[in-house]
């Protein structure tokens, strides 16, 4: 009887559906409605009618391709695996060149195509691997874009270090090589086109550590290079990021252009995040930024983007705080007050937050000097203590780090902010907590 009970409770777990996401929130680890998370690396989104299919290299199976769908980029669904025998495909993308539906991706550092006649299962393997015409350069990372005149072309950063632009012909093989990009040892290739502009956003090559990516434009798809020019302060390393596709999203009020990288963790391994960002694309003087926002989200239909509006705030200065934690002046704090010297022997404790009942994003709103040093940890209500940086890699990097927790409905809940390691060696001033509501 004891085991059915369990059985059954594994089971009604293993069920268990993500409430919907309302929120892109870059750096955070995110949820498909599965209750699995996301894991598409490498990767880009391709519209088809209604609906947005994300694909990318899944770092927790052995990087073969993985499909989400989603009609509002916020709810992803798993679909299928499209193709079980590929393995070490790196940065797979779509492409449809002719009535089919392809998939092209590094393999042994040559590209190999998969071609299905639906968009989203049952890729075929299309023919073996190839080097990149006309000189049959290897490479690394495959970039993908979509021409007004739906001409695809394939970009590659090839191991000489110069970006390359392949058209796809129509039969679905690498055509000739448009353009390339000989301005240094670049990367992680994207390209959009904005009023008849062509917006190259490459990265550095560090690994897996993040570097400030760059942005090229050319006033053909064949024109020369101009740039490079900065798309986040220097200092962002791109927001802790690296490119992998520019996504337009045209709607009825707005035309968005989204940026979208993943943020690596140590080794390209499962703990890597993503990272999307809208973008200002300044046409007059051919400049292209990173719009940050730590919580965001777009309406598909009308294209334009939203932040939260409703949210409640906590002040720490107004929590109970135990150890050697002390409120004390704070220049970039709301109220110019906030809570320093939070030591691990310290907590920070804000009762009574309302909670909605269930999973809520709650904004830290904290600073570290050098996140080597300290790490911040957060326990909510009788629940264990979670790691802010294994939730969202924005941690110590930015002074708004959202995660997900589980709250009680109610105005009872329990927040209790402490940190592990040297606290007040790096540098750490907690100047409260907002509860998102919307
Ligand atoms: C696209 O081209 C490939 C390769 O020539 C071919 O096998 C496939 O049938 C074509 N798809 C359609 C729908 O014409
Ligand atoms: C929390 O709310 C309860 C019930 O209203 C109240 O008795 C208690 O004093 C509050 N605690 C704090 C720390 O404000
Ligand atoms: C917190 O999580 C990060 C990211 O997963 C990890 O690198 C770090 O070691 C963790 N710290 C502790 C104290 O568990």
């Amino acid at each position: 009887m004891i085991f059915s009970k369990i059985a059954l409770a594994l089971s009604s777990a293993a069920t268990v559906a993500h409430a919907a996401n309302s929120w892109i929130v870059p750096g955070a680890v995110w949820m498909s409605t599965s209750n699995t998370k996301i894991d598409a690396h490498g990767g880009m989104v391709l519209k088809r009618g209604d609906t947005f299919y994300w694909i990318g290299q899944s770092a927790s199976h052995n990087e073969q391709p993985y499909l989400y769908t989603s009609k509002n980029l916020l709810d992803w669904t798993p679909a299928s695996n499209p193709q079980n025998s590929i393995q070490y495909m790196w940065r797979p993308k779509f492409a449809k060149p002719n009535g089919s539906f392809w998939i092209y991706g590094q393999v042994d550092r040559n590209v190999q195509a998969l071609k299905s006649s639906t968009i989203n299962d049952n890729y075929a393997v299309a023919g073996s691997k190839v080097s990149l015409p006309p000189s049959g350069y290897t490479y690394s990372d495959t970039g993908m874009f979509a021409d007004d005149d739906g001409t695809w072309y394939i970009l590659t950063s090839a191991d000489h270090n110069t970006v390359q632009i392949n058209r796809i012909n129509s039969d679905g093989s690498i055509g000739d090589r448009v353009n390339y990009l000989a301005k240094g040892a670049y990367e992680a290739p994207g390209l959009f086109k904005v009023n008849g502009i062509y917006y190259l956003i490459v990265s550095g090559k560090t690994g897996w550590r993040s570097n400030p990516n760059q942005m090229f434009w050319a006033s053909s798809i064949s024109g020369s290079w101009n740039g490079p020019y900065g798309i986040a302060p220097d200092a962002e390393k791109t927001y802790n990021s690296q490119n992998t596709f520019e996504l337009t999203v045209a709607g009825s009020q707005k035309t968005t252009y989204i940026y979208m990288g993943d943020s690596w963790d140590s080794k390209g391994g499962p703990d890597s995040n993503h990272v999307w960002v809208p973008m200002t694309v300044d046409t007059a003087n051919k400049k292209v930024t990173l719009d940050y926002h730590a919580q965001w989200k777009i309406d598909v239909n009308t294209g334009v983007v939203s932040t939260p509006s409703r949210k409640r705030r906590y002040e720490a200065e107004r929590a109970e705080i135990v150890g050697r934690a002390a409120v004390g002046e704070c220049g970039r704090c709301l109220n110019k007050r906030g809570v320093r010297k939070i030591t691990s022997d310290s907590a920070v404790t804000f009762h009574n937050v309302t909670g909605l009942g269930g999973r809520q994003w709650v904004q830290f709103h904290y600073h570290m000097q050098d996140r080597n040093l300290a790490e911040a940890h957060v326990y909510v209500n009788d629940q264990p203590a979670v790691n802010i940086s294994s939730l969202n890699h924005r941690a110590g990097y930015h002074d708004i780090v959202p995660i997900e927790l589980n709250l009680r409905e109610g105005a009872d809940n329990k927040i209790i902010f402490s940190v592990s390691g040297n606290g007040e060696e790096a540098g750490v001033v907690l100047d409260g907590i907002e509860v998102v509501e919307d």
